[in-house]
């Protein structure tokens, strides 16, 4: 892909998909500035392409130092948040002034430093836990969390400068997002990466509920795609994309796949279901087909066993 533009700042550059989407802008002979506060985030993300960004160790909620970073670019990628659910409700305001008025802030710096667009990484939480499926674009949110009314607010924050200031944005809701890089050390981390860490070392997971509940998983780089696109595209500005794969896997089957990938069959211990847990959850992409031109490359029997290698290496 040939992208429309040649200096990109990415907030939360140093995070699972912030660090992706910056070895694909750097591979597009972009030039790639990172701000992050590494409150989530890890230097070691970055490691391998530190001498070819600038890195700014900063907080989205500083104005200036958003507009310094921003100096010169044409597209904002902003990945920047609190992205523990269970952190925005033990404390709902520290995060919405991240999650809200940071996102704010990002908006307001693209409108005074006339940055062409901004892509903001959204998330399917704001559909709450609404049974109809699959899950698209026009249904109307049910956020069910602080963390999924921040990203609604992030929304219509983008809609709004986009419509009274004429900054493009673009809004991603990503479904479950995994692959390399993907932090494994909390139980709200995703269950991809608490899998993978403990099928390399070959450990027993827990499976809450029945193993029954499916998600959309959805690899890194195709995010990271998606995110290009959405960068380039025109016709596509104002507007909000479902980036998932249109495909539904059982949490019981994924174990089952990642223990085929190890060589080893490990019984999985049954909890009780997690109160709130989602059961069924898969996108409808015809929007990202349509507009962006989205066709997730990777099936999930590929991305699973390029993100296995990563893990079986850092075990
Ligand atoms: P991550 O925690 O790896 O990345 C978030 C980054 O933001 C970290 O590097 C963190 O240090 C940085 N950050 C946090 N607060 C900041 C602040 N105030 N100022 C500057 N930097 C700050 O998480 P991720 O999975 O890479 O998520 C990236 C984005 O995608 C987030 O906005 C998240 O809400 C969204 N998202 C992720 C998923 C998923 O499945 N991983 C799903 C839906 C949406
Ligand atoms: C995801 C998001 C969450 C968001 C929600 C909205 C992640 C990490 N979380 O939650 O921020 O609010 O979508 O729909 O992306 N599981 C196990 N064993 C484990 C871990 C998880 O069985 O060790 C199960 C969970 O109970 C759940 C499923 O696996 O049923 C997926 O869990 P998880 O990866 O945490 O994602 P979501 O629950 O979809």
């Amino acid at each position: 892909m040939t992208t429309q533009f040649k200096n990109a700042l990415i907030t939360g550059g140093a995070g699972f998909i912030g660090s992706h989407i910056a070895d694909a802008l750097l591979a597009e002979g972009c030039t790639v500035t990172v701000l992050d506060n590494l409150s989530t985030g890890r230097l070691s993300n970055l490691e391998h392409i530190k001498d070819r960004i600038t890195f700014h160790k900063g907080d989205i909620q500083d104005q200036e130092m958003l507009a310094y970073a921003a100096k010169d670019c044409e597209v904002i990628f902003h990945l920047a948040a609190v992205v523990s659910v269970p952190q925005t409700v033990e404390h709902p305001v520290d995060s919405a002034l991240v999650n809200d008025i940071g996102t704010l802030r990002v908006f307001e710096t693209a409108r005074k430093n006339r940055v062409k667009r901004v892509v903001f990484s959204s998330s399917c939480a704001v559909y709450g836990d609404d049974p109809e499926l699959p899950k698209r674009e026009v249904m109307i949110p049910k956020p069910l969390s602080p963390y999924a009314v921040q990203k609604l607010t992030g929304e219509f924050h983008a809609r709004l400068y986009h419509d009274l200031y004429g900054v493009e944005t673009v809004c991603l809701r990503y479904f479950n997002v995994y692959g390399p890089r993907q932090d494994p050390s909390s139980p709200y981390s995703g269950v991809i990466s608490i899998f993978m860490k403990k099928a390399a070392s070959k450990e027993s997971p827990f499976i809450y509920g029945d193993g029954t509940q499916s998600r959309d998983f959805v690899f890194v780089k195709d995010v990271v795609k998606a995110n290009l696109l959405a960068a380039s595209m025109s016709q596509t500005e104002g507007r909000i994309f479902n980036i998932g794969t249109g495909r539904a896997v059982t949490i019981r089957h994924l174990w089952e796949i990642i223990c085929t990938m190890a060589g080893s069959h490990i019984a999985p211990a049954y909890q009780p279901a997690r109160p709130g847990d989602i059961r069924e959850s898969l996108a409808d992409i015809d929007q990202a087909k349509a507009l962006l031109g989205f066709h997730p490359d990777y099936l999930f029997e590929k991305g699973l066993e390029t993100t296995f290698e990563w893990y079986r290496k850092e075990a």
